[in-house]
């Protein structure tokens, strides 16, 4: 119930508009954004590299309003690009195709999502294509496969979502691609036709998913926090003998910190996801519907440093 209100309230511009300057919100929100500017979300990055961990940069922002500011979009990652090469910096980048205008029209997202992709291979370096609700998921992959794959092999991948019931079949289709897959449970409310509706049956979806992709796909990015299922990953690596370096773990930025440290120190590679921008509020309610014991945390932890001032 709380999680559907706190999605439902992740969609809510106004709500946004109303809460942006409120300094509590913001504060609760620099626990999972990497800050509002390029500059602040490099630094994270920066102290992520130092600890071992590699990141994947995010320009928050959805669905962008006209061309003008899909555009504007595209620059962005240009220069973030640019400077993660400067800064020498272990990163890469995920992008939303709805940010780079693809609901504005098909031919606009793949224009500007190729200009991302051309900087990142001069550079060798990787875009994500980050997955988005289901009424997206043909659109993506298709686009995926027919525009942007061919001419862009090492340097573009997708994300799949066990909790949609297709995915398997997607995976399946990926590795014959022997295209980068990130795998994730899936963040967005969907209808029970197309979703499990029980977290058990995402959760066994996925397992089966990353097995799949861990010993016939290629680099698969195992993105999640659960316990259970990186063990099961690791177990699996060594049924296998799967080498550390075939697979990555992902997590995001402010998400069980103690975890990403410990699977450093045990050895295997982990990138954390670096959301950053302005347009931090969708992205936050999501996170907090993940876990709504956050907001009693975040708000603790408010309290905590207000009252140690
Ligand atoms: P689950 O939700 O079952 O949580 C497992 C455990 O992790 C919890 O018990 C808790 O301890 C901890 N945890 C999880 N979320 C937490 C939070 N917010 N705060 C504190 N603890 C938390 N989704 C999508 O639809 N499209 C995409 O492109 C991506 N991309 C993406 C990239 C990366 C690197 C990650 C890690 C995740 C995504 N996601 C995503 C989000 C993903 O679909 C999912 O919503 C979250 O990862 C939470 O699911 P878990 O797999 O962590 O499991």
């Amino acid at each position: 119930m709380l999680r559907t209100s706190l999605l439902y309230l992740s969609r809510q511009q106004r709500v946004f508009d109303f809460i942006r300057n409120v300094g509590f919100a913001r504060k609760m929100a620099s626990r999972f954004v990497a800050g509002e500017t390029i500059t602040t979300a490099l630094d994270a990055v920066a102290a992520l590299n130092a600890k071992g961990i590699t990141a994947s940069l995010d320009l928050l922002g959805e669905s962008v309003a006209n061309e003008a500011e899909a555009r504007e979009t595209g620059r962005q990652y240009l220069e973030i690009l640019d400077r993660i090469d400067q800064r020498k910096l272990d990163a890469n980048v995920s992008v939303k195709l709805t940010a780079l205008g693809q609901d504005i029209s098909d031919d606009l997202g793949v224009e500007i999502v190729r200009e991302v992709l051309t900087r990142a291979k001069q550079y060798h370096s990787f875009a994500r294509l980050d997955m988005e609700s289901s009424a997206y998921t043909d659109r993506t992959l298709d686009t995926f496969e027919q525009q942007l794959y061919p001419d862009f092999r090492d340097n573009v991948g997708i994300v799949l979502q066990s909790a949609l019931r297709r995915t398997l079949a997607d995976v399946d289709r990926a590795n014959r691609l022997q295209c980068r897959v990130r795998i994730c449970k899936g963040a967005y409310l969907e209808p029970a036709d197309v979703a499990f509706p029980e977290k058990a049956d995402v959760d066994r979806n996925y397992v089966a998913a990353m097995h799949r992709l861990m010993e016939h796909g290629r680099y698969p990015g195992i993105a999640t926090h659960d316990e259970a299922i990186i063990a099961e990953a690791k177990r699996f690596a060594k049924e296998k003998g799967i080498a550390p370096d075939r697979y990555e773990f992902q997590m995001l930025y402010g998400v069980r910190r103690d975890l990403q440290e410990q699977i450093v120190k045990e050895g295997y590679r982990i990138r954390v996801y670096v959301p950053f921008g302005a347009q931090w509020y969708p992205y936050l309610m999501r996170r907090l519907a993940e876990r709504p014991a956050n907001l009693a945390f975040m708000a603790g932890n408010i309290v905590k440093e207000t009252l140690h001032r």
